[in-house]
């Protein structure tokens, strides 16, 4: 019948308790890999070093400049730190478009548009003369040798400007400010936007060890010890480690789960092959594997009267706000088809219960996948100490934890039950990226003075 093909459609994306356990496992053997001097090479998770050696002890102060680049907006901050008696850490930023041709135009011009932007805000702010130091929220995967050195290895995500992956992204940038030749600045740090979350989590809260962004992309750090990552000189203390997480997968070690839809994802993506946990994971794709699966049903004959409209066809149409709002429980149905019809989807009653038992089974996998990446990573940092049991905080951001209705909470179930042995408390740190660049950018700075 009509429903049980339905059914068994769901039924492709349902995961199994054993088969999470399994994506743990597999994905602390990647962790593991991408760790080792004889195996990161062809570890699908880089576990990029960034060169941050500490989470913040309050101490950090001053006034800064932060970008921040690669998630829903790119904005231009100001972000100033007081300590003492009155600590505090105060932001004005502005957001700025990057519109599609840019962020799949040439280097130049995007570096150029990121330059155009900051003497933007800098007029804006009367800044222009101040040459505050700068730190670069700069969110895909970077190969650095130190907190002011980083190549980009890949784009990610929407981005795909030419000339770019290879190449250090601070030189980029100042040879940007060069060319417009009309201010300076002192670009002291490049950050991974989960570094940025961590940080700024850890900075109230010295359990965060942590940084975990669900948006746009799908990616986490942690605090990793210094004589596990063979990839760096020395053996004492810790540094963060931005796994990149999103690649886990490239080298077909999660094949079993893929279904048909997830591959049509990413065939129809700017980097086919690549980022497979991110493509199952993040916001920029949910939709789009909901809008296969739509398409799907529609072609059997099952949803929207077996006819296939110009938006169905439509790439990126089901963005995360979208779900968000259809798989809310306060949400009637006949709101859902309000929802559809705004998308340009007629339907009927029938059609948009289907349609939400789709967005529903797309999101939970989604959801219990970070979880069972996360309980690995927290299971890694328990066992690195030698303890019986762990409590740590993560730092969260990411559209889809902040607007979905179920997503966090089926993590934090996840994680739960496949690390038992570790209390994992997840604390959102909204606009952390910003805050924690200053912060790095204040504690490098302090660190060249000194040295
Ligand atoms: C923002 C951070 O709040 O969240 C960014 O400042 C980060 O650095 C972003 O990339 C991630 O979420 P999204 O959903 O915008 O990709
Ligand atoms: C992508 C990027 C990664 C980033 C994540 C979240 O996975 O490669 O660097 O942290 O998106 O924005």
């Amino acid at each position: 019948s009509q429903r049980q093909e339905i059914d068994d459609t769901l039924a492709l994306l349902r995961l199994e308790k054993a088969q999470l356990r399994q994506v743990r496992d597999r994905m602390r053997v990647e962790l593991e890999r991408g760790l080792k001097k004889d195996s990161h090479d062809t570890a699908s998770v880089k576990m990029l070093p960034s060169f941050v050696y500490r989470t913040p002890d309050g101490s950090e102060t001053g006034k800064y400049l932060a970008l921040d680049l690669g998630g829903t907006n790119f904005r231009v901050l100001v972000v100033k730190i007081r300590t003492g008696m009155s600590q505090s850490v105060r932001m004005y930023n502005k957001i700025y478009a990057i519109p599609q041709e840019i962020m799949q135009g040439t280097g130049e011009e995007l570096f150029d548009h990121i330059v155009q932007c900051i003497s933007d805000f800098l007029d804006y702010m009367g800044m222009k003369n101040s040459r505050l130091p700068l730190g670069f929220t700069f969110s895909f995967p970077c190969r650095q040798t130190g907190i002011d050195k980083g190549t980009l290895v890949s784009w990610t995500k929407g981005f795909k400007a030419t000339d770019c992956e290879g190449n250090d992204v601070v030189d980029m940038l100042r040879e940007a400010i060069k060319r417009r030749n009309e201010f300076d600045l002192d670009i002291v740090a490049v950050v991974n936007d989960t570094v940025g979350t961590m940080m700024t989590c850890a900075y109230e809260d010295p359990k965060c060890e942590i940084g975990l962004i669900a948006g746009t992309g799908s990616n986490v750090c942690y605090m990793e010890e210094m004589k596990n990552i063979e990839t760096v000189e020395g053996d004492e203390g810790q540094m963060c480690v931005n796994t990149e997480w999103g690649g886990f997968g490239e080298n077909g070690c999660i094949e079993d789960i893929r279904t048909k839809y997830d591959r049509e994802v990413d065939e129809g993506s700017l980097n086919y092959g690549k980022q497979r946990f991110e493509k199952m994971t993040s916001g920029m794709y949910l939709g789009e594997i909901v809008r296969q699966i739509l398409t799907d049903l529609t072609n059997r004959g099952l949803l929207f009267r077996g006819r296939i409209t110009e938006p169905l066809k439509t790439r990126g149409i089901f963005e995360t706000k979208f779900l968000s709002q259809i798989e809310s429980d306060r949400l009637a149905l006949l709101q859902v088809r309000a929802i559809l019809q705004q998308l340009g989807l007629d339907s009927t009653c029938d059609d948009s219960i289907i349609v939400k038992e789709v967005c529903g089974a797309v999101s939970r996998r989604a959801a219990q996948l970070c979880g069972a990446g996360m309980a690995a990573v927290v299971d890694k940092i328990r066992e690195n100490r030698g303890l019986d049991h762990l409590e740590v905080t993560v730092g969260v951001d990411g559209t889809l934890y902040k607007l979905h209705p179920h997503f966090s909470r089926i993590l934090k179930d996840t994680v739960k039950e496949l690390a038992p042995k570790c209390d994992v408390e997840f604390v959102l740190s909204e606009d952390g990226s910003g805050k924690g660049a200053a912060l790095i950018t204040a504690v490098a700075k302090r660190f060249c003075a000194e040295t």
